[in-house]
């Protein structure tokens, strides 16, 4: 059985007794960047895909402004069902999801990751600092693979000036893999 077989018929934790459906990932990875968000909402619990609501369109735009194919960015979250009334997941939902996530990492292998907001950097990492103090510096994920975390796309939906910080992070994310960074218009 897939891994995404798996995931779809978890009952781990008591998220699984809200959800319409299970919300794997979206996109191949091939870029070598993985984002990894919270949860999902109520569009990705309708739709099974991560990030296809209003923060997820401006994701989407995020990566086209970085001279990616929106498709060639493995996404998922740290949890793969739906918190009732869009509440962050509990730290006991997050460890009962945890396995999972680590086999999509192992699976995907990406070459940096992205955490965006608190709930994923305290989710993948353990660290609770704050995401504004977090941001911008560089971590390691399993003593390995980078770590770029960063403000969540909903974060700015309401505030929009911090999209230059988070402008700043995503060039720091090109400069490692390497790739030319656009000017952004
Ligand atoms: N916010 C998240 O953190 N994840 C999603 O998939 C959608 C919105």
């Amino acid at each position: 059985m897939s891994l995404a077989e798996r995931v779809s018929s978890c009952e781990q934790c008591p998220l699984h007794e809200g959800r319409t459906q299970t919300v794997f990932a979206r996109g191949t990875g091939s870029s070598g960047v993985c984002f990894i968000g919270e949860g999902p909402g109520a569009d990705e619990d309708a739709q099974g895909f991560p990030f296809v609501g209003k923060a997820g369109q401006l994701l989407d735009r995020m990566i086209v402004a970085m001279g990616i194919e929106r498709d060639d960015v493995y996404v998922c979250n740290i949890v793969k069902c739906r918190p009732p009334n869009n509440r962050k997941p509990e730290p006991k939902e997050a460890a009962a999801c945890r396995p999972y996530l680590s086999e999509q990492l192992e699976l995907v292998e990406p070459k940096v990751l992205v955490l965006l907001g608190a709930t994923a950097v305290e989710g993948l990492l353990g660290l609770r600092g704050g995401i504004t103090r977090l941001r911008g510096k560089w971590r390691l994920y399993d003593g390995r693979i980078p770590v770029m975390p960063t403000f969540h796309p909903a974060y700015l939906l309401r505030t929009p000036a911090a999209k230059r910080e988070v402008w700043t992070d995503l060039q720091e994310v090109l400069r490692h893999l390497g790739r030319p960074i656009p000017s952004k218009g």
